[in-house]
């Protein structure tokens, strides 16, 4: 756990970028298999990106509208160079979009080819409480709150750890000029 790792001129400038990859491959609602909507909205940069719909949940190696997914920005490589060094290249960027009332149930990280990469997670925004829980389902769990400028390392024995956001702090953070929270995850996918 790096908390404040981006200072508040590296977090605009990222948004900055991140909004240019929302231009060019927008953010969409997944649905489960089953037909369930997400709450978060998310799109993806990278080689290949994370998909969910009625077939069931993937990486893809083009949006949903057929586009490519834009190139990883610089900054956000950055970080990954910076915290996961040694690390093989990452692939794949998963930009998640939490509106005040979006959350992420308790899930596993577990579609990557090799599970010995970390992810790595880059908050932005407003404050969010993430919940840490266990590699088996089920047992007690720890929650953390996420800043603005937080970045997370899952790796090592921490990689399959189930984990999820239970709540969004609406107006903790003026970032995005309106309330929500963008999370970046960046994964080696293949
Ligand atoms: C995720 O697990 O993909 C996102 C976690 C977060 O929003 O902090
Ligand atoms: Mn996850």
């Amino acid at each position: 756990m790096w908390p404040g790792y981006l200072d508040r001129a590296a977090q605009e400038a990222m948004v900055g970028d991140l909004r240019a990859v929302i231009a060019a491959a927008p953010l969409v609602r997944p649905v489960t298999r089953r037909g369930q909507a997400l709450s978060v909205r998310m799109t993806s940069a990278g080689e290949v990106g994370w998909v969910s719909d009625r077939r069931g949940y993937r990486y893809e190696d083009r949006h949903p509208s057929g586009v490519a997914w834009p190139p990883i920005p610089a900054s956000v490589r950055a970080v990954w160079d910076a915290v996961a060094p040694g690390a093989a290249a990452p692939d794949s960027c998963l930009v998640n979009w939490y509106a005040p009332d979006a959350r992420m149930g308790m899930h596993q990280d577990r579609d990557e080819a090799d599970l010995g990469q970390p992810v790595v997670s880059i908050s932005l925004g407003d404050d969010a409480r993430f919940r840490i829980g266990n590699v088996e389902r089920g047992g007690p769990t720890q929650s953390v709150v996420l800043r603005s400028g937080d970045v997370v390392v899952m790796g090592g024995a921490a990689r399959l750890r189930h984990h999820g956001i239970d709540l969004i702090v609406p107006g903790t953070g003026d970032l995005l000029g309106a309330p929500g929270r963008i999370n970046v995850t960046l994964r080696v996918a293949r």
